[in-house]
């Protein structure tokens, strides 16, 4: 049994392996209506609980098509509607569901709250979004660079914006995959220190360049994502949205990165704000694949805890 909590507590054969696996499922899948049934059903008879103490589109939809896909059935439960949001302990929540479930996949606030899951369920648990990190979602990325440019290995991811979750697991794949990474965005929004030091001592070159412009230089990916994200207070959106401006993924930016640069968003994204409609729309986009390629990597991520 796995539990998939972390890029960077996962080992880098099994990161690739997943990859690997998550582009032949989708290759064998090609055309087929999204309902119909994969040819080999590795989740046949097990039993899977969505739970979600935050709003999910893809996160929810992809999971929930990926284990009927493969044969399972799936809960889709708000942390409100269970006890666990009236004060039953995380500890005595997952002991009970390790009894009506075989696998848990949860988005939540607090990581401690999916760390405290995983000790204690006897199933394995999949992080699906916290503050600090968003693995799922960079597996997607990752399999989607690949699908149009190859490996990942050695070239050069530029994160716009906050230094949030989803940038702190693009960090921790730097170290598993062996890409470089640049920050840039305001100092206040900077990566947690603990994220950077993950990747350069895995071997990547991670650079921190305040002008967006300079920074964009040479990049293989240039990736945005929303200037307040779920866990943000409300009460900072003007002051984050002046710091942020400047870090906006327009056509001028795109240009100064060349015609090699793919741009990826996770979604949702605030057209006009961190991204421009025309860079979202634009030749150089993938973000649609990606949220496509949430179901096929998370396919992949199920079959690994579950050894299936
Ligand atoms: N990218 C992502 O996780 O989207 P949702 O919040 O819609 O699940
Ligand atoms: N950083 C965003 C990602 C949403 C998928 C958030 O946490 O709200």
């Amino acid at each position: 049994m796995n539990h998939f909590l972390d890029i960077h507590k996962t080992d880098p054969a099994d990161l690739r392996g997943m990859i690997d696996q998550a582009h032949a499922m989708k290759q064998a899948r090609q055309g087929r209506p999204k309902g119909t049934p994969d040819d080999e059903l590795p989740l046949a008879g097990r039993m899977v609980a969505l739970i979600f103490e935050k709003p999910s589109t893809r996160t929810r939809l992809s999971f929930d098509v990926g284990v009927r896909q493969m044969g399972g059935q799936t809960m889709v439960l708000s942390g409100n509607d269970m006890q666990l949001g009236h004060g039953e302990t995380i500890a005595d929540t997952a002991r009970v569901l390790s009894r009506y479930v075989d696998l848990i996949m949860i988005r939540t606030f607090d990581e401690s709250v999916l760390y405290e899951m995983a000790e204690y369920a006897d199933v394995p648990v999949i992080n699906g979004l916290t503050d600090r990190t968003h693995p799922c979602q960079i597996m997607a990325d990752i399999q989607t660079y690949e699908e149009h440019r190859g490996p990942i290995a050695g070239k050069k991811v530029v994160w716009t914006g906050d230094g949030n979750n989803v940038c702190a697991s693009f960090l921790h794949a730097a170290g598993q995959f062996g890409f470089d990474f640049t920050f840039t965005g305001p100092p206040q929004l900077d990566p947690e220190t603990e994220f950077m030091d993950f990747a350069r001592a895995k071997g990547s070159k991670v650079e921190i360049e305040r002008d967006a412009f300079k920074a964009v230089q040479g990049a293989d990916i240039i990736v945005a994502d929303t200037w307040v994200s779920m866990h943000d207070a409300q009460s900072s959106r003007e002051r984050r949205h002046n710091m942020l401006r400047p870090y906006q993924v327009n056509d001028a930016l795109m240009a100064a990165a060349g015609d090699q640069a793919v741009f990826m968003h996770c979604l949702p994204a605030h057209r006009g704000e961190e991204v421009t409609s025309s860079v979202m729309d634009g030749p150089q986009s993938v973000i649609f694949d990606e949220a496509e390629n949430r179901l096929h990597a998370q396919k992949a991520v199920m079959r690994w805890c579950l050894g299936a």
